[in-house]
């Protein structure tokens, strides 16, 4: 233990602070996960809890909030897409983790029913929604890969080069990160 250690229990009020902190230096995946509304619209929000589970059959996870609008419109459209971001998307990532039109101005292709891709990611799995598993205040969603399609040959967008202005070499985006996810 170092004089940087911290030490917490699991009943301290501390553990969701020492968590987002542990997280901070984890690199994850950045996707968005994108739909559509009952009336037709587009909902995107951006993920990091995405991850491979299962190949045979294909089976991805990602964990959305309890309380996502987004999450809550793609579970009624039962089929969703989920664009993994590459290095130069750190715009899109924060954009689709904010308020106001997530949607305005973004580069996006209508694909299996109508569901928005992003132009810019760099790949997308077109995926349909599987088992739900009650997590705390979030959600484990297994989903079931449809369809994948593979846009760029790129290096993906990580969490922990997104904190630290990824796209802008030497230059922090002086965006903090949402409450929970590493900010
Ligand atoms: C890099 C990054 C990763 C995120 N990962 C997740 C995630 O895995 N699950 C989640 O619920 N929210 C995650 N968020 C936060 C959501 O994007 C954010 O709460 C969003 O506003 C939810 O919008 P909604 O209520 O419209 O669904 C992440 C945000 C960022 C910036």
């Amino acid at each position: 233990m170092t004089a940087r250690s911290r030490r917490t229990g699991p009943d301290s009020s501390d553990t969701a602070t020492g968590l987002r902190h542990v997280f901070r230096n984890v690199p994850q995946p950045v996707a968005v996960v994108s739909s559509l509304t009952p009336s037709g619209g587009p909902v995107g929000m951006t993920v990091s809890s995405f991850t491979s589970v299962s190949l045979q059959p294909p089976l991805v996870l990602f964990c959305p909030a309890v309380r996502s609008q987004a999450w809550a419109a793609a579970r009624r459209c039962g089929v969703f897409a989920i664009n993994v971001l590459g290095r130069q998307d750190a715009e899109l990532a924060l954009r689709f983790a904010g308020s106001g039109d997530r949607f305005e101005g973004v580069r996006t292709h209508p694909t299996y029913h109508g569901i928005p891709v992003l132009a810019e990611a760099i790949s997308v799995l077109i995926c349909d929604v599987g088992d739900e598993h009650p997590a705390g205040d979030h959600t484990v969603v297994l989903a079931r890969v449809r369809a994948i399609h593979e846009q760029y040959d790129d290096a993906g967008l990580d969490t922990v080069s997104l904190r630290a202005g990824a796209g802008r070499p030497h230059r922090d985006l002086g965006v903090r990160l949402r409450a929970g996810w590493h900010s």
